[in-house]
């Protein structure tokens, strides 16, 4: 063929990249790899390997050693003993090894491009452009962090030993993701790599041996899900961090909720692509590629679900069948290949099924002419139409190059479709108004939304997910965050363990048959849903005594049924959510004057609780406390990132949603205010259990509410037992968050009945927190477990 002809039909011919680097690193390992455990290289103590394949060609690459329960026990025994050390080194030292990490793999950059591509099967393009070049990035990025750590975070402290379970769709980023936070902020790593793509791991354990890494700061222990279990289940990790599919990490959930291990969560998405109709489709369609296409779609925030505005679906959907046509498919080391291998035999299996399962739901299935392979695992490009929204392939994470459309007519039902799905990890808005997608992007329930863009990622960026997609933040300043823990709070003091009630040990009283003959029943209360005093659906009420056994009075007994009601008055009251940052404060303001309006008469009451001197105190402190909350409301901003491409990213701090609160029982009045205040000044709807000891308080601090302008169901407060009340707050699927102050056994419970949809959870892991202290019991920490931090990316320039 001519120039002139090969100009016409625009083919490409062969371009391969060379593997004989990759595959001399591979031969002088004998092709056998062993546990990087303690700065040396130990075998598998079951001595068990399993087989790495090159997907491209279903062909074995190395035997990788299968590490066990022992192994695992090694592995963090190493990084136990390294941690000492390696968190008393100065900022400064623990900044040069992780600058060093970044040179060297800059230096070794085609090294372990090729081989990510020749163990994942993704295009060399991507793996040499995107993934090692954002690895490098992103030590450079936390060099400079551990460098400022003392500066910027004096009274943090690491976590410990860190245990990080990584996924195989960008193995040597999510590598980099995990480990450049933990060293930079002085924890020590055990990591365990997918089973499909472990090489580039082992080879960054060769990096960490060149830069002179202490033994036992960085651990890789390869091997599959048992050996991911094993880690979460050790006793000596005290975090972990995961990223992987919605299933496995509720497992991990589960079985991390009677611990005190940290949890961060990266999780699954169904992620929506946005084109309105007065996008510029040929960019919107480009953006598509990188959207679905890039990496085969094995993307936890692929665009996988097209919304398009209903006038341009029929050209928006012929150009994207164009554009479709002329993507190459084929051997992921040719460097003018635009989709590679699927990572693994299960993974095709998996898109088949899915596929197949979505044209019998009604999808019509469009695939351009391609040849694939004949060997390997390949999937062609494809489009799925006609998806209802119910439909699986709508719903769930399909992990390969499968684009599912459907049309809205209006911003509002993108909106509705968009949200429409248990995940919440990333969306992409397509609009010349800018106005618009604006609006849209602050309505979308996601961690990331990429405007007139796509799958732009940055170090400075924080990137995770809102509701199944996980909690907690990779990257920037929240990033850093989810590997230290406040020094008050780590070592602060157990709680004794609360004998809890079981339901047959309640002395119940029918409200109509009370004592009226017990001396001094000062008040009655009743429950606080929807902006209203309420009776309790039981008509059951509890007696409240005082220290020496006085009756002070009755509180309703609250149940499942009053749980429904409030959560569902607290999602009505949305309003309070939008309402403006300085709106808030000033009701929260108006709170504090109505509390010290009737100081004298609140304290004599919480007097015959806790005392006068703690009564006293309470009222004051708590004062103080809206007042601290108030002023907070409308300054607790996001920041503005400058990522190193042409866009902006506006990091803003978002609410939970609905957040359920197991308030502390020996300070009734103060710990309420302490828990609830930070949600609602942010703009959560809260429903509130408050001291199941002195109930009572409930009663003044809904006067409290209701003369202060709180819009009706912000708050809702239901009286009743902590350990009868938590399960169906936890359990409830529109309720957001959880936050609950109780001993060992109360926080566990928490945890575990909160996975159902992995709601954010907030406790006090079982330790004392002094409410009188304002130094530590009020401010931005509560604040940050109060929100969940959204980027939006938006670009500048033509
Ligand atoms: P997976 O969640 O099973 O694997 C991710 C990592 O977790 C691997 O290192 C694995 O060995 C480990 N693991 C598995 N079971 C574990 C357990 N019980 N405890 C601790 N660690 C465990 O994902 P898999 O099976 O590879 O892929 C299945 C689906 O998951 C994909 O089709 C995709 O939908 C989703 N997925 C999502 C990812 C994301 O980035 N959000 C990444 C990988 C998969």
């Amino acid at each position: 063929m001519s120039i002139a002809e090969k100009f016409v039909s625009m083919e490409y011919g062969p371009a391969p990249e060379d593997p004989k680097d990759a595959t001399a690193w591979l031969e002088r390992h004998g092709r056998r790899f062993e546990l990087f455990i303690g700065g040396t290289w130990q075998a598998p103590a079951a001595g068990e390997y399993f087989d790495t394949l090159d997907p491209s060609i279903g062909e074995k690459l190395a035997s990788i050693a299968q590490g066990g329960v022992a192994d695992i026990d090694a592995a963090v025994r190493a990084a136990r003993a390294a941690s000492p050390k390696w968190r008393a080194l100065t900022p400064h030292a623990r900044a040069r090894y992780l600058y060093a990490l970044a040179r060297l793999v800059q230096k070794h950059s085609r090294l372990l491009a090729v081989l990510e591509t020749m163990d994942n099967g993704k295009p060399i393009r991507e793996s040499r452009d995107i993934d090692i070049p954002l690895v490098a990035r992103h030590f450079y990025y936390h060099a400079g962090w551990a460098q400022l750590l003392q500066q910027e975070f004096p009274d943090y402290e690491p976590c410990g030993v860190v245990g990080q379970i990584i996924p195989w769709n960008f193995p040597l980023l999510m590598l980099a993701w995990k480990i450049a936070p933990a060293l930079a902020t002085g924890n020590t790593v055990v990591l365990k790599p997918a089973e499909f793509t472990p090489l580039t791991a082992l080879a960054f354990a060769e990096l960490c041996q060149e830069a002179g890494l202490p033994a036992g700061v960085v651990n890789i222990v390869t091997g599959d899900g048992l050996t991911g279990e094993a880690l979460v289940k050790h006793p000596d990790v005290d975090k972990i961090a995961f990223t992987g599919s919605t299933e496995v990490g509720r497992a991990i959930r589960s079985a991390t909720a009677a611990s005190h291990k940290r949890l961060s969560l990266e999780l699954g998405g169904k992620s929506p692509f946005i084109i309105f109709e007065d996008a510029d489709l040929d960019s919107a369609v480009e953006g598509l590629v990188d959207g679905i296409w890039f990496n085969q779609g094995q993307v936890c925030c692929a665009g996988s679900r097209l919304l398009m505005q209903e006038s341009i679906a029929e050209p928006l959907m012929s150009k994207i069948r164009d554009r479709m046509s002329s993507l190459r498919i084929g051997a992921p080391l040719d460097k003018a290949i635009d989709i590679g291998a699927i990572v693994a035999r299960v993974q095709l299996d998996r898109i088949e099924r899915m596929v197949a399962q979505g044209v019998e739901e009604g999808a019509t299935c469009w695939q351009p002419q391609v040849t694939l392979p004949s060997r390997g695992f390949y999937y062609p490009p494809t489009l799925l139409s006609n998806v209802h929204p119910t439909s699986i392939v709508a719903q769930q994470e399909i992990f390969g190059p499968v684009l599912a459309a459907m049309t809205f007519r209006t911003p509002k039902e993108a909106v509705e479709l968009a949200n429409n799905t248990v995940y919440g990890l990333a969306s992409c808005v397509w609009s010349e108004n800018i106005n618009v997608a604006l609006l849209v992007a602050a309505q979308l329930k996601a961690g990331v939304v990429w405007v007139n863009c796509t799958n732009l990622f940055d170090a400075a960026c924080g990137f995770g997910g809102y509701r199944e997609s996980g909690y907690g933040r990779e990257g920037g300043r929240e990033g850093l965050l989810e590997y230290m823990e406040p020094s008050w709070f780590k070592h602060a003091p157990r709680l004794p363990a609360v004998e809890t009630k079981a339901a047959a040990q309640v002395t119940e009283q029918p409200e109509e048959r009370l004592d009226t003959s017990a001396p001094a029943i000062d008040r009655t209360v009743k429950l606080y849903i929807g902006g209203k005093q309420a009776r309790p659906d039981s008509g059951y009420s509890m007696e409240v005594r005082s220290p020496e056994g006085r009756l002070l009075g009755e509180a309703p007994l609250g149940n499942r049924k009053d749980i429904r009601n409030a959560v569902e008055a607290a999602h009505k009251a949305e309003s309070w959510a939008k309402a403006t940052a300085h709106n808030r404060a000033q009701v929260l303001y108006y709170c504090a004057e109505n509390l010290a309006q009737r100081q004298d008469e609140i304290v004599h009451r919480l007097a015959a609780s806790v005392g006068e001197k703690q009564a006293a105190a309470e009222v004051e402190t708590g004062i103080e406390r809206i007042f601290s909350y108030a002023a907070w409301a409308d300054k607790f901003d996001g920041a503005v990132h400058n990522p190193p491409f042409r866009n902006i990213a506006i990091a803003m701090n978002e609410a939970i949603g609905t957040v359920g609160v197991i308030c502390p029982t020996d300070v009734p009045l103060l710990g309420f205010l302490s828990l609830v205040l930070p949600l609602l000044a942010v703009g959560n709807t809260v429903i509130a259990v408050p001291s199941e000891k002195y109930p009572l308080i409930a009663g003044d601090l809904y006067q409290l509410f209701d003369t202060s302008d709180i819009p009706g169901g912000a708050i809702n407060i239901v009286t009743g037992y902590a350990s009868q009340l938590l399960k169906p707050l936890a359990e409830h699927d529109d309720v957001d968050g959880i936050w609950c102050y109780g001993d060992e056994a109360a926080v566990a419970a928490a945890k575990a009945m909160s996975t159902g949809n992995l709601k954010q959870v907030w406790t006090n892991e079982g330790r004392v927190i002094d409410w009188f202290n304002s130094k530590l019991a009020e401010g931005r920490w509560f604040l940050e477990h109060a929100t969940q931090v959204k980027n939006i990316w938006v670009p500048y320039g033509e």
